[in-house]
């Protein structure tokens, strides 16, 4: 009996105590809850303030407005200015190929093309045609080429290589040197015409542009590469000559005009005696070096050379002014006024004894006459 009433009563304490355990444990409880709700509730009261005070510092709609407006209206002027400019250069354009037209049919220039664009395929095929920034090409022989994968040297333009082939063909020279080969363009364009004359070319060249991949050096630098090129050449390394060297002597076998043709390795004007030896030109192309002295120089190495009675010295780039010194340089130690003929590179003729309607046909048939 006894046993049974101490065991309940210690049930019911059991009871009473995990009872008072579970109500101290709901309080502290319910007390973080409470906790955690304040502190939550405090953070968004925090952030709601920071809110409305940062879209209290933001403008007005009705100020940004303008602003935005005025910018639009901006925009479009820009937009209507970019669309008349695009017109005036379209016009421009269609002005420029009307001037071309009478020229572009002119029957020496058709013949002298319908000749030399097939024959040239091969070559044109391997190079890449090329522009100076902002230039524009008036038709298809308007262009200069390069080798697609140097930056320079740039060639002479399909045309002034047709008017430097006619030239020379028509005037029967025999005797001609060119400063300078770069990938033998200029030179295909002369020896093709020296094939029909029974005469013959010497193309020299630094190889100095295509090493710098610029038409600006010293000339130091230049005289050590042609020594380090010789050296490669003397021990038969042609595989490591200049790119341009071997376009060029591959160019002349597919023409057919190898035994018209030598490429020289040479640094002018010091080189120069060397090249020509005892030799008498009547024909000279003056187009390497562009800075400076540089063309001057060409001009004195080559005088001794020229025949007495009868030679055409050709000068490229004339719009540059080292070139233009040494077109006069060359008209005031030999006595004879400068013929220029205007196509995009400005060639100038500096000619004794020479047919002097060829020249004459040479200003006719540029695309570039009126420019
Ligand atoms: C404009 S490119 C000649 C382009 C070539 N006549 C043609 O139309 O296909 C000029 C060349 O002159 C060469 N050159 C520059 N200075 C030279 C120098 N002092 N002696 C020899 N060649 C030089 C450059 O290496 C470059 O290849």
């Amino acid at each position: 009996m006894l046993s049974t009433l101490t065991i309940a009563t210690v049930v019911a304490f059991l009871a009473l105590g995990l009872a008072i355990g579970n109500l101290r444990r709901s309080r502290r409880l319910k007390t973080r809850m409470t906790q955690h709700q304040e502190s939550t509730e405090q953070q968004l009261q925090q952030l709601r303030s920071e809110l409305e005070r940062d879209a209290a510092a933001l403008p007005e709609r009705s100020e940004t407005a303008p602003i935005s407006e005025r910018l639009q209206q901006e925009l479009g002027a820009f937009q209507e200015r970019l669309a008349q400019c695009q017109k005036e250069v379209a016009d421009l354009r269609g002005e420029a190929q009307n001037l071309a037209v009478l020229p572009t049919w002119h029957p020496i220039r058709v013949k002298l093309a319908e000749e030399l664009r097939p024959r040239l395929v091969p070559i044109t095929d391997k190079l890449g045609p090329v522009l100076f920034p902002h230039q524009i090409a008036f038709d298809e022989l308007d262009w200069m080429y390069k080798l697609p994968d140097r930056k320079f040297p740039y060639s002479l333009t399909f045309e002034e290589g047709m008017m430097m082939h006619y030239l020379v063909a028509a005037n029967e020279l025999k005797s001609g040197y060119e400063i300078a080969t770069a990938f033998g363009f200029s030179s295909f364009f002369l020896a093709t015409a020296f094939e029909k004359t029974g005469g013959h070319l010497i193309s020299a060249d630094a190889y100095i542009e295509e090493e710098m991949e610029h038409y600006i050096y010293d000339h130091a630098t230049a005289q050590e590469h042609v020594e380090k090129l010789r050296q490669l050449h003397r021990d038969k390394q042609y595989d490591q000559l200049p790119r341009g060297l071997q376009f060029a002597l591959e160019g002349a076998a597919t023409l057919n005009i190898e035994s018209v043709v030598d490429y020289e390795i040479a640094c002018s004007p010091e080189g120069v005696p060397e090249l020509l030896g005892d030799r008498t030109l009547d024909f000279a192309f003056i187009d390497g070096g562009h800075f400076g002295e540089q063309p001057v120089l060409d001009v004195k190495s080559v005088l001794p050379y020229l025949h007495p009675e009868r030679f055409l010295m050709m000068f490229h780039d004339t719009q540059g002014e080292a070139v233009a010194k040494a077109v006069h340089f060359a008209a005031q130690a030999t006595g004879i006024k400068p013929f220029s003929i205007h196509t995009r590179n400005r060639i100038v003729a500096v000619a004794k004894g020479i047919d002097p309607a060829t020249l004459q046909t040479c200003r006719e048939m540029t695309v570039r006459q009126a420019v």
